[in-house]
């Protein structure tokens, strides 16, 4: 079945931004000049989502005035000449179907994705993750799509990752079916180096079957009184294959500053009106 779905969880505090994140969405802080939300937006859109659910909270409504039109900008810059701003503005406003789901109290990830239970019915759906940002030859959701549809199952991004980050991720029990295909035979939260089953950690995309709303549903709060999505793709490792895909490209976790840092300025280097003169700059530092 085609994967058109998307859920977008934003509705945490984002406290490993404060103080940036206290009066606006951690969602929309820029890198270069796109909000990260944008990022994610465009990267579901490049991989053929066309509905796209963005669960919410108190203090984000800037997120719904992004991706809706601006009559009065788009007649001032039209105006003022400004045609290429101009159609910058329109596109971002035409780049798939939204609805915006309230989160009452952030109670976990999986609960975010909860939320999003009705919007999405019976169909398989994707789940992204505001924080990463993938630069990818093909989009990194659109490469877990491709084996979702084959397989006609789950499917989570997974990368490579350090000791650091077994004490960070989601560790998986990978059994290889292809060079970047496994099935998950387990998937542990955070377990740290001595208990983790390897070096893959499952990195915010995923593409679930419907039956993942049970897995949550069945979930009990963690300590901290919050509902974690690996619970319930645990529970749906224990129904049906769930498989894992290692991504190609690159991927930036702008959810921590040093990753947001990184992401800054590797994405400007890319872009050809700053590259140079960025290069120089870096290198005027004489670190
Ligand atoms: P994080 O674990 O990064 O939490 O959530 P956070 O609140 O955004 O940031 P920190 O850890 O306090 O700095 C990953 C994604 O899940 C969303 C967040 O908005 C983020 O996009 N989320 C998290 C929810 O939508 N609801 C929640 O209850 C928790």
């Amino acid at each position: 079945m085609k994967v058109r779905k998307a859920i977008i969880p934003a509705a945490g505090f984002g406290t490993r931004f404060l103080p940036a994140t206290k009066s606006q969405p951690k969602e929309m802080l820029s890198v270069v000049d796109k909000p990260l939300i944008l990022y994610t937006v465009e990267e579901a859109v490049q991989s053929g989502i066309e509905h796209i659910a963005i669960i919410t909270s108190r203090g984000k409504s800037s997120m719904e005035d992004f991706f809706d039109q601006s009559p009065e900008l788009e007649q001032f810059l039209e105006e003022k000449g400004k045609l290429d701003l101009l159609e910058e503005m329109k596109r971002i406003s035409k780049l798939a179907e939204f609805c915006y789901i309230r989160q009452k109290q952030a109670l976990g990830l999986g609960h975010a994705v909860l939320m999003g239970e009705e919007f999405i019915g019976q169909e398989p759906f994707a789940v992204l993750l505001p924080d990463d940002i993938y630069d990818c030859p093909t989009p990194c959701t659109r490469q877990l799509i491709d084996v979702s549809e084959e397989k006609g199952a789950s499917v989570i991004v997974l990368g490579e990752t350090d000791e650091e980050g077994t004490r960070m991720y989601g560790i998986v029990k990978p059994k290889k079916i292809s060079e970047r295909v496994f099935q998950i035979e387990d998937l542990v939260e955070k377990p740290g180096p001595e208990k983790a089953f390897s070096n893959l950690a499952s990195l915010g995309r995923y593409v679930f079957t419907p039956e993942i709303f049970e897995g949550i549903k069945k979930t009990k709060p963690d300590h901290r009184g919050e509902m974690q999505l690996p619970d319930g793709v645990k529970f749906l490792i224990g129904k049906q294959p769930v498989y894992g895909v290692i991504y190609e490209g690159i991927r930036y976790d702008c959810g921590n500053k040093m990753g947001f840092l990184e992401a800054t300025v590797s994405l400007a280097i890319e872009r050809p009106e700053f590259s140079h003169r960025l290069k120089d700059f870096l290198k005027s530092l004489e670190l």
